[in-house]
């Protein structure tokens, strides 16, 4: 069409007329071709990469109920059969509330049990449940009957120690209350949570919020106490002796109700407290304690859930 200017110009309507044309001819043969080869490629799209819809889908993971919440739930579950109501404190305490009122002043030797985390100068991970005793009863009176469960801090790692784990503190204040009362609730808890025939043992021991103390053991699960199984001259479980540690124990120390403002010739009150990973580990014969806060399905998988 460039070259049209080159040519007579009688000649040139007619020439521009055929180029005209010829130029929609080839526009309207380019366009059918393209409307063929694209017809084609959906043809050969919907032969080739046809979904199989018989094909089974991905399935999402189920999840489970971890066993420490199953554990848990169960310790809680069995107190609230006896009447008692739950309480919660803060992860991150104070000195006070962690120690202090809890007749540990600053330098007394037994802040050492309890290797600490602190967070800031007065601000430290709580390393027991026992400041929600404290909490309880500088804002309410007897009679009190709570448990307050959560988790807890300590610097200790390693197959039986994991710097963050959980407790269940319980404590009961009234008028009268004797360590019967303890040895009554503790002894039903520790038989509804293992067996209904365990032996159950309280050892002297000491806190320094509790007086008298106790250590409570219960008969070794794996060896019934014998110390030995068919297997094993000093059975794995007890390490031999029959006995496993299960909770700390005591009657509130008159010093402790001090600090919340109540009388202690008036009232009288026992406190606990547990470890549930413990428990847990006893229970399901676990023995590492890593287990529990690695979120592998493959362990998680293994207990009862619903
Ligand atoms: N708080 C104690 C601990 O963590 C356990 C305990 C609680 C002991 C209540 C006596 C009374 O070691």
């Amino acid at each position: 069409m460039r070259g049209l200017k080159d040519f007579p110009i009688e000649e040139r309507p007619r020439l521009g007329e055929q180029l005209n044309q010829l130029r929609r001819l080839l526009e309207e043969q380019i366009e059918e071709r393209l409307k063929a080869l694209k017809a084609e490629k959906r043809e050969k799209a919907l032969n080739e990469e046809r979904a199989d819809i018989t094909l089974p889908g991905s399935r999402w993971e189920r999840g489970r109920i971890h066993p420490l919440t199953l554990v848990m739930d169960e310790i809680i579950d069995v107190f609230l059969g006896m009447g008692f109501e739950i309480a919660r404190g803060p992860d991150i305490e104070d000195d006070y509330h962690n120690f202090e009122a809890l007749n540990m002043p600053r330098d007394h030797p037994a802040r050492d049990m309890q290797d600490t985390f602190f967070v800031a100068r007065d601000r430290l991970l709580r390393t027991h449940t026992s400041p929600v005793q404290i909490r309880v009863m500088e804002r309410r009176k007897p009679p009190l009957q709570i448990i307050a469960p959560g988790a807890v801090y300590r610097h200790d790692d390693d197959a039986t120690h994991s710097p963050m784990f959980h407790q269940v503190e319980g404590f009961m204040v009234d008028r009268r209350i004797a360590f019967t009362d303890l040895k009554g609730v503790l002894t039903h808890f520790l038989r509804q949570i293992f067996r209904e025939d365990t032996g159950v043992r309280f050892r002297p021991s000491f806190f320094p919020f509790t007086e008298p103390s106790a250590e409570i053991d219960i008969q070794c699960l794996l060896c019934s106490g014998k110390g030995s199984t068919a297997e094993q001259a000093a059975c794995r479980v007890c390490k031999g002796s029959g006995w496993l540690e299960i909770l700390g124990a005591g009657m509130i120390d008159p010093e402790v109700f001090r600090f919340v403002g109540y009388d202690p010739e008036k009232v009288s009150g026992f406190a606990f407290g547990m470890g549930v990973e413990r428990i847990a580990m006893l229970k399901f014969g676990i023995e590492d304690i890593r287990l529990f806060f690695q979120n592998d399905m493959r362990f998680s998988r293994q207990f009862p859930s619903f």
